[in-house]
């Protein structure tokens, strides 16, 4: 992920392991207009950060997560390998409380619970855990590239104006992102295009954080308001959508940010190519069908007030009310995509198309 500091470029991952044992990730609520870094020293932290969507997008919540349980393990101060798993599942239902949607958070507690070996040591367990914390973060990244090279091949050059919401992003993995992975190879190819930005309220990852990874790459871009999605699938300004998952069950449905189902319809209708972009940590083996997928309802202040600066030298970022308390509101923050409407999947292993059912499990099979 490049970020530029006035003329400077740096390189950053979301997410990284400090030395010092220190999880140090780029704080993600004021961006673009502040940039800084959050520090997670316990799993209390770690759990805070997930809530609150200091680290959000699904596989870099699973990548937190997975940190979060290598901080936990190396504060344990007992004797026993049995209690240093009793530990170990204190810190597990703390952070399974976090957020519900997105089953990277689910698949890689269970891959780290996995990792505990009865028979060893409880330092060479924690070891271990660390070791599989980072061959997670290190695997998403690959993942990320892969769907980067799969997706590029849909970019043709008939294809310049892409659609996208929600930040599937370098900040919403670890780097290079999922939906923005294929936008990264097409403009590291000099592909002509133009992505439009869906603003996405109310937490306007849009606006907030996938402008800001494009402006930093310097890929052309025009954020909109949500509801001009419609006006400009209609009116052929789009070729194509792509779009992210928090969870993509065995048939295919597929969970993500609320608004992405409208998206579907409308391509559906405007007969525009509809395609999701995810790794392997996104599916959930476990569910048949969208409507086992536990939909996240988020704090209404979430509506109720918008992150603003007062002009551009302002360096405080604020949350400012913008509508009254006597409304009260609703604020769900995912939808499903029924399968029907998603006309591939791209993974980093290829593109699946409709039907899934079969694909998916041989997909998860083989890994
Ligand atoms: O609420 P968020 O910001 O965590 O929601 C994120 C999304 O919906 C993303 O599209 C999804 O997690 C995929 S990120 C690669």
């Amino acid at each position: 992920l490049k970020v530029k500091f006035g003329s400077e470029i740096k390189e950053f991952q979301s997410i990284w392991y400090d030395e010092t044992g220190i999880i140090k990730a780029i704080d993600q609520r004021k961006l673009p207009f502040l940039f800084e870094i959050f520090e997670a020293k316990t799993i209390e932290d770690i759990c805070l950060a997930i809530k609150e969507m200091v680290v959000r997008g699904a596989p870099l919540i699973g990548v937190t997560a997975a940190y979060g349980l290598v901080l936990h393990s190396n504060s344990f101060q007992g004797t026993t390998i049995l209690e240093f798993l009793n530990y170990f599942d204190k810190g597990v239902d703390k952070l399974s409380r976090t957020r519900p949607t997105a089953v990277d958070l689910f698949n890689t507690i269970s891959i780290m619970r996995k990792t505990i070996d009865r028979n060893l040591t409880i330092e060479e367990n924690q070891n271990r855990l660390k070791e599989k914390a980072d061959a997670i973060a290190r695997d998403i990244v690959f993942e990320c590239k892969k769907i980067g090279e799969f997706g590029n091949e849909l970019i043709t050059p008939k294809i310049k104006n892409i659609m996208t919401i929600c930040n599937a992003g370098a900040l919403a993995t670890v780097d290079i992102g999922t939906a923005l992975a294929p936008i990264r190879q097409a403009n590291s190819e000099n592909k002509k295009i133009v992505v439009y930005v869906n603003e996405t309220r109310p937490r306007l990852q849009g606006a907030r954080l996938t402008a800001w990874e494009l402006y930093n790459e310097n890929i052309e871009h025009y954020i909109h308001a949500d509801n001009a999605a419609g006006y400009l699938i209609k009116n052929n300004m789009i070729d194509l959508v792509i779009v992210g998952a928090d969870r993509i069950v065995l048939n295919g449905d597929t969970a993500n940010k609320i608004g992405t189902y409208t998206l579907s319809v409308l391509c559906k209708e405007h007969n525009i190519p509809f395609y999701v972009a995810a790794p392997l940590s996104t599916f959930d083996l476990t569910s048949k069908t969208g409507n086992e997928i536990n939909i996240e309802e988020r704090a209404g202040s979430e509506v109720r007030e918008a992150i603003s600066i007062e002009n551009e030298n302002d360096i405080n970022p604020k949350r400012r009310i913008i509508h009254h308390i006597f409304s009260p509101n609703i604020n769900p923050a995912f939808d499903v995509t029924p399968a029907e409407n998603i006309t591939g999947i791209i993974t980093p292993k290829g593109i699946l198309r409709y039907p899934y059912q079969k694909t998916i499990k041989k997909l998860l099979n083989t890994q």
